[in-house]
């Protein structure tokens, strides 16, 4: 591998296995060429009685959900059954990107844009065609499948793309645990973010279900719902 190229690959996994979040711990701001990392408002992960959550209150194997970093856009919350190494991956304009270790007491806590990086389907109060899934022979245990064109997502490595249309993964959103208080924060995104493009599909969609098609940053937090319960329609994929 050339200097040149090798010491690239080493600050993407500085900047991954820093704590999301803790950029500063790790000794500087990750780079705006390699990290392809975005800061939002920091918003605290609450229960739906506006509590904080705590990290060990989340089942591992269950998916959740929470919209970040606006009003409107879910995001899968995942407790996997192992830790979490930081993956090296790739967005659809080539810009490489370190997603970023698990979080949490067991360093198994990930979050991933629920927004289908092939046509943007997501999880809505009426219907979700995307959700975690058992994985199929020769996959993950669990994987993220979206049935609209069957996309399938990796959580244990970034959510890269096992399959399907999707040209690159989901994006990563950065998760900072406390361990005094087991709280968990949403504090930015890392990779492929698709908000614009969200924003624009789905403007009077929005509007319709949520009485507002337009970008509210989620604020100081954000109700971390079970995913069985965010949509009244859970669609499972045919086999
Ligand atoms: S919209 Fe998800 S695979 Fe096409």
């Amino acid at each position: 591998m050339q200097p040149e190229a090798d010491s690239e690959r080493r600050e993407l996994m500085r900047q991954a296995a820093c704590v999301a979040g803790a950029w500063l711990a790790c000794g500087a701001a990750p780079s705006p060429v390699l990290g392809a990392a975005r800061a939002h408002p920091r918003s605290l992960l609450v229960d739906a009685r506006g509590d904080a959550l705590p990290a060990s209150r989340l089942a591992t194997g269950e998916a959740y959900l929470f919209n970040y970093p606006y009003t409107v856009s879910p995001v899968f919350l995942l407790v996997l059954d192992r830790a979490v190494e930081p993956a090296e991956l790739v967005t659809e304009d080539k810009r490489r990107y370190a997603a970023p270790a698990g979080v949490g007491p067991k360093r198994s806590i990930v979050a991933f844009s629920a927004i289908c990086a092939h046509k943007l389907m997501y999880p809505t109060p009426e219907v979700s065609f995307i959700g975690l899934r058992k994985g199929s022979r020769g996959e993950p245990a669990q994987v993220i499948h979206c049935c609209g064109d069957d996309s399938r997502y990796d959580p244990q490595h970034g959510a890269r793309v096992l399959a399907g249309p999707a040209p690159q993964p989901l994006a990563a959103v950065l998760l900072e645990w406390d361990a005094a208080s087991d709280r968990l924060h949403a504090v930015g995104t890392r990779g492929g973010e698709l908000f614009d493009a969200f924003f624009d599909k789905y403007a009077v969609k929005l509007e319709l279900e949520n009485g507002s098609g337009q970008r509210k940053p989620s604020g100081d937090t954000t109700v971390v719902r079970p995913a069985a319960s965010f949509s009244r329609n859970w669609r499972s994929c045919p086999a």
